[in-house]
């Protein structure tokens, strides 16, 4: 049986509740096993301070205004988009309850895709835009900002002959092709809402995300290509379809020219379709507020939650985070290695880049193939000067060696980036060292889907870098610790991080269920943003993200809610139940430790195991396959029947010593047989 309706059943309540600080469990590879101390500090580098954006007095005088002028400052930063009217009223918020809002430059009106393209036309019309780098090292194209504008409106038209408008919803489901970022800019064009499926989720949870925003039509291709493998794309939407009455056409996107079957009447080729069409659309006028895209993330329960984002906001934050954060200026060629599947792949692929006349390269590969020189070789092949990329990747080739980088040149970088999860010291040096040469500030960016871009960085003109600190705010961000009380922490402390007030790209809702957004992110600490992290704050005010402390891990810089590998698990016919923790893990930074409860006449065996593995791959997607699975005969439970998964963490991260107090479980033998049976890892 599949989960109920692609989601999975739904477990726990939506209410985050955190662990306090004393329960993190920082893994001893990201604590610092190397000969890096917290307080190593690398200074800003003289040039960067001189020609940056922000120096240290800059930032300090942006984040003051932040506070005390904030009208005047958001304005301004608003300023940097072309208004078809100029917003009048800037932040209008209230985190609290019985008045809560979230709206920013309220009336203004504005098209994204106009941001992006048309106002670069007559300066940069012939610039690259976009440079798409393939699977395959020998090909590669590019797309000036006047040749993306063209295939944009010719999206734009077929959506509309397609009968999309204003406020429809439309499903993106393509691999990392030029077609991906046409397709999300055309939805801008005419005020339809997208929402990017990753390529690598399976027809089940697509069919959900489909199911869940209504769209009536989903965008896709032939096939991925990814480290030279086909992946399936178009039979994952057939299979997905089955479940979506509601969807009345598929546009087909040539990638690799397979096969495909095409159902008659509902399916087409944008190929041929494009050939009916003008290169011309009108920009629809949009209000600051109107949707942009739904990007679905994992949270605490079963069901992924599809964070709404907004235009002006959204734009705004991707764009003021893009320049200052990167130091960008216009024609440089940035690369941004994430999926457009993932927020990083919208903010910093497309919207950022794009807003600020960048040359942003788009990467249809992996880091690995067809060798693990395959980055610094397309640094060199490309020249490119910014280089934004995940500590999983950085720690994959790491492993590997020097040599495959030292073999490559890298002279024209200038900067490099880090995002999506807590980056270990060692990581880190080996990035500043060997592939940056020591001569290229680093930017360890801490930030999720719901903050739209980056919210704490430093900045390579103004901040110094410790390796695995995210350092301080930017301008008019304001974060806070807490205890699991709420009770605010000062000083040097651990604590969950809140953010006390908003800034432009903050998300707006959850798609159709406005309560749970007011309860998964307002309630734990009324009147605040919770993160779902935790952090600890040095001497000298630089932060430091420990991790989750909700029940969501991150692999390889994914984000999974253990819920939704759980209700995966319990959906397959031999399990009674299942517990789901995440653990560390020298690469992905955290793996998937599953304990599974067979069903009595269920005999464990190690076929059951990868049978299990397979399940959860083939249920949510490949980069979602358990790392670890554990027979458990019973789980750790207390009295009142709730699993106790302090324990079961502590097991997993084989912490043994420190399994705490077992006496309040209904049964404390389930323990010693856990701890007998742990399964070693991988
Ligand atoms: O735990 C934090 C981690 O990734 C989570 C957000 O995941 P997602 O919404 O998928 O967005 C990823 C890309 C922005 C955060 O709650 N995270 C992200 N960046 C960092 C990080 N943890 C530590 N350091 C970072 N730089």
């Amino acid at each position: 049986m599949a989960a109920v309706s692609g989601w999975g059943k739904l477990g726990r309540s939506t209410n985050i509740a955190p662990r306090g600080p004393s329960a993190y469990s920082i893994p001893n590879f990201l604590r610092g096993d190397c000969a890096v101390s917290d307080g190593e500090v690398f200074p800003v580098f003289e040039t960067w301070a001189q020609k940056a954006h922000l120096d240290a007095a800059g930032y300090e005088a942006a984040a003051a205004r932040a506070k005390t002028d904030p009208d005047g400052f958001w304005r301004e930063v608003a300023g940097r988009l072309d208004w078809i009217t100029p917003p009048t009223q800037i932040k209008d918020v209230s985190f609290n309850k019985s008045d809560f809002r979230i709206r920013w430059f309220a009336d203004g009106v504005l098209n994204v895709s106009v941001n992006c393209l048309d106002r670069h036309i007559a300066a940069r019309g012939d610039q690259t835009a976009i440079i798409w780098e393939s699977d395959d090292p020998e090909i590669h194209t590019t797309l000036t900002y006047r040749e993306l504008l063209a295939e944009v409106c010719r999206m734009a038209n077929v959506l509309k002959a397609k009968g999309v408008r204003k406020g429809d919803r439309v499903t993106i489901y393509l691999p990392m092709i030029p077609a991906a970022a046409v397709a999300m800019l055309a939805c801008a064009r005419i005020g339809a809402v997208h929402s990017v499926v990753f390529g690598g989720f399976s027809p089940d949870a697509l069919a959900g995300r489909i199911q869940d925003c209504d769209s009536k039509v989903v965008i896709t291709a032939d096939e991925g290509l990814r480290g030279g493998k086909t992946v399936p794309l178009k039979r994952n939407v057939d299979e997905a379809l089955k479940t979506c009455p509601g969807v009345t056409d598929v546009v087909v996107v040539r990638r690799t020219r397979g096969e495909v079957p095409m159902t008659e009447g509902r399916d087409a080729f944008y190929s041929e379709l494009k050939t009916t069409v003008a290169d011309t659309c009108e920009p629809e006028p949009m209000n600051a507020e109107d949707p942009l895209f739904i990007l679905y993330t994992s949270g605490s329960t079963g069901k992924p939650k599809g964070v709404l984002h907004t235009t002006g906001g959204y734009l705004t934050w991707a764009a003021y985070t893009h320049e200052l954060v990167f130091d960008y200026r216009p024609g440089e060629i940035f690369w941004c290695t994430a999926d457009i599947g993932w927020v990083t792949g919208h903010s910093y692929v497309v919207y950022g880049p794009l807003a600020n006349a960048a040359t942003s390269l788009m990467f249809e590969g992996v880091p690995n193939y067809p060798t693990n020189s395959r980055f610094w070789d397309v640094i060199d092949k490309h020249q490119v000067e910014i280089f934004y990329t995940a500590p999983t990747a950085i720690r994959a080739l790491m492993r590997e060696g020097d040599e495959p980088v030292t073999r490559t040149s890298r002279k024209s970088l200038r900067l490099l980036g880090s995002v999506g999860e807590p980056i270990n010291p060692e990581a880190w040096l080996w990035y500043y060292r060997v592939v940056g040469e020591a001569r290229c500030p680093i930017v360890d960016t801490w930030w999720q889907t719901e903050t739209g871009g980056v919210l704490m960085s430093p900045l390579p003109g103004a901040t110094h870098m410790k390796p695995g600190s995210c350092t301080k705010p930017l301008p008019g961000v304001q974060p806070q610790l807490v205890d699991a009380e709420g009770k605010v922490l000062d000083g040097a402390v651990s604590g969950n991080l809140v953010i006390t007030d908003s800034w432009p790209g903050q998300m707006r809702t959850v798609y159709g269920d406005h309560e749970r957004f007011i309860a998964t992110y307002f309630t734990t600490y009324p009147g605040k943003y919770f993160t779902g992290d935790g952090a600890r704050r040095d001497e000298d005010g630089d932060y430091w993200i420990t991790g989750r402390v909700d029940d969501v891990i991150n692999v390889s810089g994914h984000r999974i809610g253990t819920a939704e590998v759980e209700s995966a698990l319990v959906a397959n016919p031999n399990v009674a139940e299942a517990a789901v923790v995440g653990y560390p893990h020298p690469v992905k930074g955290q793996g998937i430790y599953c304990y599974v409860t067979l069903n009595a006449d269920v005999t464990p065996t190690d076929i059951l195991e990868a049978e299990l593995k397979g399940w959860v791959r083939r249920e949510i997607g490949p980069f979602a396959a358990p790392d670890v699975v554990q027979f458990a005969p019973g789980l750790p439970k207390t009295r009142s029947g709730k699993i106790m998964r302090r324990i079961l963490r502590k097991i997993a991260e084989d912490d043994l010593s420190n399994l705490g107090d077992t006496s309040t479980l209904a049964d404390p033998s389930v323990v010693d047989d856990l701890v007998k049976n742990r399964t070693q890892q991988s």
